[in-house]
């Protein structure tokens, strides 16, 4: 008799349950804009470096009766906290004259989504009407997303990767027509997932075409293949920028540089790394590059040992480049902890704004070249005496204010922090520090100085005379 109350009042959560769920999907189907079908979708994922990059291509139309102004771009749960950006342009125009606009795109909430997809948001231009036709392209990349198999290698071998993904194009859309394109840096592919309409001629595999897939429509694949790139990741990056009003940046970079592909296996040979270059250690990276402003000036580089002086700089009118040395090379797991600090001629970077207040225009991100960076804090330290700053950025990032003493300050100085995680290359655009500036505070370091030695004359004046009459 229990039994079977039980399992009525059982019953009757379920239909409950239902009934809610059902309410709740009728609730979206009207909310959410199945409006648009994608008539063709083409992706090329790069996989040729440790930072992957997603170019999709996304020709969309509405099917429906309003007009639409946004499109979401759908991803796998596992994925969304891997995507370091995410751009969207609109293009118009064919071949040679074509143009782009960027689109704003935004982290997007979805209510019950399936599988609990994530969604990112793209705003367009003004809104497409019924029946009517654009192109996106979308451009995205991915970090960490390349998963080292075996986990661990010698010396000698080289480095295998898995790379997972879908064969269809993850979208709340449904889509007419759809390619998949697989770039990998060489013809060493161990192994991929064969479905129908899987090809591959080089270094390219290609999916597709697949014509009408409905919404949400999921095709696990993958890729097995060699990468030999270097896996160079920044797990934490200090980079303090001063200012002096005196003429100069004073730019001071504190890296932790991880090698984040398969760990090294067994004991280092220096002798075999040395004498085999080819074969030994292709894993491993020895040198990284920097790119440095212009102009850049009192270059050094040092770990906790001292300085390091295996570092060329080469300069021209653009740019400049540092090439680093570590002490050792660097293989799966190692690690290596360094200083790289340089000065910057203030006219480059300091302006005035049209309402009278100062700024810094400087590039965000890091000098390193094709490296992730899972921290990145950006600290600029105002001038003494600089009063309401403000940061414009062109990515939302973490901001806050703290104050910084050094010899000959009064007031301290105001320093913006500036935080972001997950920072790729393409993060790598100006952002500014406004600030408000008396001229007049140029004098406070002057001036103390000139008290200090004025305060000093006084003290051994007035010395001298007690001395003078205590010897009469
Ligand atoms: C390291 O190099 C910097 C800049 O070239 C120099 O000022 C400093 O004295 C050097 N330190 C040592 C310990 O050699
Ligand atoms: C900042 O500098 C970049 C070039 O480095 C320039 O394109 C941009 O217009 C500058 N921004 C401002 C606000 O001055």
């Amino acid at each position: 008799m229990a039994a079977e109350l039980r399992l009525g009042g059982a019953a009757l959560v379920l239909a409950l349950l239902f009934s809610i769920s059902s309410h709740f999907s009728l609730l979206n189907a009207s909310s959410s804009p199945q409006d648009i079908q994608i008539v063709n979708a083409e992706r090329r994922i790069d996989l040729t470096s440790h930072i992957i990059k997603v170019f999709l291509t996304l020709k969309i139309e509405n099917t429906g009766t309003s007009p639409v102004s946004e499109v979401l771009l759908a991803f796998p749960p596992t994925e969304v906290d891997h995507v370091a950006l995410v751009k969207a342009a609109v293009t118009a125009g064919k071949k040679k004259k074509k143009t782009y606009h960027p689109l704003d795109v935004k982290p997007s909430e979805q209510s019950n989504a399936p599988n609990g997809a994530k969604f990112f948001s793209v705003s367009l231009l003004k809104p497409l009407s019924k029946g009517e036709m654009a192109t996106l392209e979308v451009l995205y990349e991915l970090t960490h997303s390349l998963e080292p198999f075996p986990l661990e290698i010698s010396q000698s071998e080289s480095q295998l990767v898995y790379f997972r993904d879908s064969a269809l194009l993850l979208s709340p859309y449904y889509i007419k027509q759809q390619t998949t394109f697989i770039r990998t840096p060489s013809t060493k592919v161990e192994s991929f997932t064969k479905l129908e309409s899987t090809n591959r001629v080089g270094t390219e595999l290609k999916y597709g075409p697949y014509s009408d897939r409905a919404p949400y429509s999921f095709s696990p694949i993958i890729v097995h293949f060699e990468n030999n790139n270097p896996f160079a990741v920044v797990e934490e990056l200090v980079r303090e920028v001063e200012i002096s009003h005196w003429g100069s940046l004073q730019i001071t970079e504190n890296y932790r540089l991880v090698h984040a592909g398969a760990r090294h296996k067994g004991v280092f040979s220096r002798v075999e790394y040395q004498s085999r270059p080819a074969q030994s250690g292709v894993s491993s990276f020895k040198r990284i590059l920097a790119r440095l402003p212009p102009r850049v000036h009192s270059v050094y580089y040092r770990d906790n040992i001292g300085n390091i002086s295996s570092s060329r700089l080469r300069t021209d009118y653009q740019k400049s480049e540092l090439e680093i040395e570590p002490r050792y090379p660097l293989f799966g797991g190692w690690k290596a902890t360094f200083v790289i600090g340089y000065v910057l001629p203030l006219q480059d970077f300091l302006f005035e704004s049209s309402d009278g207040r100062r700024y810094l225009n400087f590039t965000f991100g890091c000098p390193l070249i094709d490296t992730v960076v899972d921290k990145l804090t950006i600290k600029v330290v105002l001038p003494e005496g600089s009063k309401d700053p403000s940061v414009v950025t062109p990515f939302p990032v973490e901001q806050q204010l703290e104050t910084k003493y050094t010899y000959l300050d009064v007031v301290g100085r105001t320093v913006v922090v500036l935080e972001k995680k997950n920072v790729v290359p393409e993060h790598n655009s100006p952002f500014q520090v406004y600030y408000n500036f008396k001229p007049i505070f140029m004098l406070a370091e002057p001036l103390m100085l000139v008290v200090a030695f004025f305060l000093f004359f006084v003290a051994s004046t007035a010395y001298m005379h007690i001395d003078l009459s205590l010897s009469k």
